[in-house]
């Protein structure tokens, strides 16, 4: 059964384009079939963290009704497919959430995960996303205030009737000022996914147009984004740390 799922977040850059696209990476890994959508249509950047940003045909073609939805899925070379958002100007739009339902429908059966790359807070376009889907995750990182707009998701995605599945909490830095991770379940309400840490690598990955999962995947966040997915699929993954990190956990206990 195909699985659509919205990747959402209350605040903006907190990492949600680079959840989904470590997602569909992590998950294409484990054997899934993963279909990518780029559903933030005015500030659309799924296509440029995976390196394919001049495509011919894009979301915004078919949410148009001049294009299929299967004449806008595209193939990456990490194992997934992408449907991406035309980037430039004059195609921003904002999509109504029955026609989103409608591309989300006949997608059903052709992959295990659907993911959605969402627009951030709880404006149109972002609600267009929530609604259409059937459960969501939430992106934060672990400060008050990415917490509080995280928090008033939550409650949008329940006046939608949307499962919200859990929480990734992205950019743990492990200093003494940021929410303690126990605690972010509680006040969203919603299973804890996992954690990714601050991590160059990151970065790097992006720079250099791919998942870090992809790039470098014996990286801590890579590592990281691998367990969220294996949670997410309902499978084992054995974690594996490089020994520096490790090193360091066993310095601070
Ligand atoms: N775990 C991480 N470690 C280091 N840097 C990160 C990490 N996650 C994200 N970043 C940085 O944060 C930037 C913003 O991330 P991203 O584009 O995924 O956020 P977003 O929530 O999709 O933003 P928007 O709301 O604008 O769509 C990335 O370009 C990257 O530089
Ligand atoms: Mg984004």
């Amino acid at each position: 059964m195909t699985r659509v799922i919205c990747v959402a977040s209350g605040k903006g850059g907190v990492g949600k384009t680079t959840v989904v696209s470590n997602l569909s990476a992590a998950l294409a890994a484990l054997g899934k079939s993963v279909i990518a959508i780029d559903g933030n249509l005015t500030t659309s950047n799924l296509g440029l963290h995976l390196g394919i940003s001049m495509y011919p045909i894009t979301l915004q073609d078919v949410l148009r009704g001049n294009a299929n939805i299967r004449d806008a899925i595209y193939y990456h070379h990490d194992g997934f497919k992408v449907v991406p958002a035309d980037v430039s100007m004059d195609k921003i739009m904002s999509p109504d959430a029955h026609r989103l339902l409608d591309v989300f429908y006949k997608l059903v059966g052709d992959a295990d995960f659907v993911l959605i790359d969402s627009a951030a807070g709880l404006g149109k376009e972002a609600s267009a996303s929530i609604k259409a889907a059937d459960e969501m995750i939430i992106v934060t990182n672990p400060e008050l205030t990415a917490l509080t707009d995280a928090l008033k998701l939550a409650q949008l995605a329940k006046r939608f009737e949307t499962e919200n599945i859990g929480i990734v909490v992205n950019r743990v830095r492990n200093e003494s000022h940021e929410f303690p991770l126990s605690d972010i379940e509680g006040f969203l309400n919603a299973p804890l996914l996992g954690k990714v840490h601050e991590d160059h690598k990151v970065r790097k990955a992006i720079a250099e147009k791919r998942p870090v999962v992809a790039h470098s995947p014996r990286s801590v966040s890579a590592q990281q984004f691998m367990a969220i997915a294996a949670k997410l699929a309902g499978e084992e993954y054995k974690v594996r740390m490089p020994t520096l990190y490790r090193m360091w956990g066993w310095l601070r206990h």
